[in-house]
């Protein structure tokens, strides 16, 4: 729920300004993960003792905003901007709170003392703080704060105040404070007791780690290196480096040459300053020390890979900036015919009407003999999946669930070797998946992730998977990434059938209609200004209801999430078919009612609902295909879309609530990105 930003420059030198503005931006690309405050700790004035100087640490927290911190930070007052430091490294983080409310104290870095000894960033959650915390009180130490992250700064001070000697490493430390932690975190460390030395690590919650030089690199490769780590079942011996110290790495990047490290929660926050990444794994340490970065094990594993590669990141800057979009969701809905394009590419062939997803299909057999397929997700995540599941059952033939994931998990639903679990996840971190996926995997299920984040947590953890390649997507409200897992199920869909004679005629009617697509979706794009007008209309409004059926039940589950999540206005998702079973009690001249009346199976039962509305005097605003009159004869206002193979017109009905709500809520006066108590990525359950 937080997004954690650190910065280490090596033998390069740059002002504090230059630092601070890097933290800053670092944060600013990651506010979409959490954005009720924000702060950062760097190295303050060196004091000047008797024996020997005395580094500080300074730690500048505010509420609100990243923004707020800047202009913080570009108070001259508070340290020298223009001091040139060869080596320095700063860390900071952007909170949506989860254990205290929103305040400077509440908010990252937390600290082990009043002299800032040892300072730390935290995402995730530590699950036995309470426990840690009582005993931490009863040994004399003081917390300031309601976080569950207060604990770790306290511990790894109590750890360093009982070291047996003091030669001990900082990530030594570290490694036995990791020890006492349960829940998921990644976290960052940086203390004053060794300055210009960086340790991190993670369990459950992302971070990597990019590096920029202007050598070429020591290696690409980095070995990893066991310390005291936890000998797991199976594990040879002989196969680890087994130092006892983690200061002797044995292989690093960086040898003693200038270097610049970005540890970040995500890749947005650091390819505008190198595309070269390495992704931590679960139970990894990172230690930057002497400008010499190595990887740590705290815990070993049967078979584990040796290494941990520095990759290349295909992503430019570009992708995720707002161009001439006054947000990013709005940017984001405008993109879809492009984005659709990405999932598709290379993996449809139009003239021989195949489609292979590589991720999945030397599992394709395994698939095809199962039980039944779950395909689980939370919000809109588990709106695509409720989107695509009719075609799935005629394409796949197989019985198809639909589940969300904390109620999957809450109703420890029976899952068989058998069955085949999809995990659907833009972020690839949200934690009630993750938890749904280890369940199914503990169950013996093949697991497959369909996730828009590569090297997420559900990418790795998955046994096979699609990337929807929708790019980078900052909005909190999800737009894209829904109609680039639509798409991707559907060519699941696709894939599945492909020896299936019966349904030839189907595929063929599908795969030219993911054809046209892009373009019809540009022509959905073009009512933005009818769309706007309608919005000006409801704006003031305290409640709206979208109604549909058949495959487009989901839109209006996801049209009705859209609008409460981004608007504040109360919103619901209506199937018509439950009209007389409740919802028309709410119908009446004043309350708005948007309704979605396509030509398919559904349409003579949607002219039925259309008609119980008319009849109490409702007032529908009704989405509904080009031409239609007798529709448009019944309707307050129309908007018009073009037609396409019913089972992909859920893709087209979803984008005009999509700017529906991004209207609305501009018209409300919110802020469209970054919607109040909402985090892009959810990593605690
Ligand atoms: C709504 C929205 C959320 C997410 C949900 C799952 O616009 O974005 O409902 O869909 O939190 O997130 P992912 O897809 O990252 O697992």
């Amino acid at each position: 729920m937080c997004g954690i930003f650190a910065y280490l420059n090596y033998q390069v030198p740059r002002t504090r300004k230059e630092i601070f503005e890097t933290l800053v931006k670092g944060l600013q690309r990651l506010e979409y993960r959490g954005y009720d405050s924000a702060g950062i700790a760097v190295d303050g004035p060196t004091k000047t003792g008797n024996d020997n100087n005395q580094h500080t640490i300074c730690l500048i927290k505010k509420t609100g905003k990243v923004k707020a911190l800047d202009e913080e930070l570009c108070k001259k007052d508070l340290l020298d901007l223009d001091e040139k430091l060869c080596t320095h490294f700063g860390i900071a983080h952007t909170r949506w709170a989860t254990h205290g409310e929103p305040s400077a104290v509440n908010s990252h870095p937390h600290r082990s003392d009043k002299e800032n000894e040892f300072v730390v960033i935290h995402n995730g959650i530590i699950t036995n703080y309470k426990e840690l915390k009582a005993y931490l009180i009863k040994k004399g130490y003081d917390f300031e704060s309601e976080t569950d992250t207060e604990v770790i700064p306290k511990l790894i001070k109590y750890v360093y105040d009982n070291r047996e000697n003091d030669n001990i490493a900082f990530c030594t430390l570290v490694e036995r404070v990791i020890h006492q932690l349960e829940g998921a975190f990644a976290l960052v460390f940086k203390s004053r007791h060794f300055p210009r030395e960086a340790v991190c690590t993670r369990r459950g919650s992302p971070l990597l780690i990019g590096v920029r030089s202007e050598h070429e690199l020591s290696t690409e490769n980095i070995p990893i290196q066991y310390n005291n780590a936890h000998l797991m079942e199976g594990v040879q011996e002989k196969n680890s480096h087994n130092n006892s110290d983690c200061s002797s790495a044995i292989d690093s990047v960086g040898d003693g040459r200038a270097v610049e490290y970005y540890f970040a929660s995500d890749a947005s926050a650091i390819i505008e300053h190198t595309n070269k990444v390495l992704y931590l794994e679960d139970d990894d340490m990172a230690v930057v020390s002497e400008g010499k970065l190595s990887i740590h094990r705290l815990k070993r594993k049967v078979n584990e890979n040796p290494v941990r590669a520095i990759q290349t990141l295909q992503m430019e800057l570009q992708q995720i900036m707002k161009g001439n979009f006054d947000a990013f969701m709005q940017k984001e809905i405008f993109e879809q015919p492009e984005s659709i394009v990405n999932t598709m590419r290379g993996r449809i062939c139009f003239d021989t009407n195949t489609v292979i997803l590589g991720g999945l299909k030397d599992h394709l057999k395994e698939i095809k003999r199962c039980r039944r397929v779950i395909v689980i997700g939370c919000g809109t995540s588990f709106h695509a999946a409720v989107a695509t599941r009719q075609i799935l059952e005629e394409l796949t033939e197989l019985s198809v669930m639909v589940e969300l994931a904390s109620d999957f998990l809450d109703r420890n639903t029976p899952v068989f070797r058998d069955d085949v679990c999809f995990f659907i996840s833009q972020s690839g971190e949200t934690a009630d998946t993750l938890m749904a996926l280890r369940y199914c995997k503990g169950q013996g299920a093949l697991t497959v992730g369909v996730t828009n984040t590569v090297g997420s947590s559900i990418c790795r953890e998955t046994d096979c998977g699609v990337h929807i390649n929708a790019g980078p997507e900052i909005g909190v409200a999800s737009t894209k990434a829904y109609t680039s897992q639509f798409v991707a199920l559907t060519m699941f869909g696709l894939m599945m059938s492909e020896d299936r004679l019966s349904l030839q005629e189907r595929r063929l009617e599908i795969i030219n209609g993911l054809k046209m697509l892009p373009d019809l979706i540009k022509q959905v794009l073009a009512l933005d200004k009818k769309i706007k007008d309608i919005a000006e209309e409801l704006y003031q409004q305290k409640s709206l209801l979208v109604m549909g059926r058949g495959y487009h039940y989901a839109t209006c589950l996801e049209g009705a999430l859209k609008i409460k999540e981004i608007t504040y206005m109360h919103s619901e998702g209506i199937l018509a078919g439950e009209l007389k079973h409740g919802p028309l009690a709410l119908i009446d001249k004043d309350m708005p009612v948007i309704m979605i009346i396509m030509k398919d199976s559904c349409y003579k039962k949607c002219q039925n609902a259309l008609e119980q509305v008319t009849a109490r005097s409702g007032r529908p605003i009704i989405l509904c295909c080009k031409d239609d009159t007798d529709i448009c004869q019944n309707a307050y206002h129309t908007l018009e879309l073009p037609q396409t193979v019913d089972c992909l017109q859920g893709i087209l009905t979803v984008i005009p609530l999509q700017l529906l709500s991004f209207h609305l809520a501009v018209l409300r006066g919110y802020d469209v990105d970054f919607p109040r108590n909402l985090a892009k990525s959810v990593t605690v359950e």
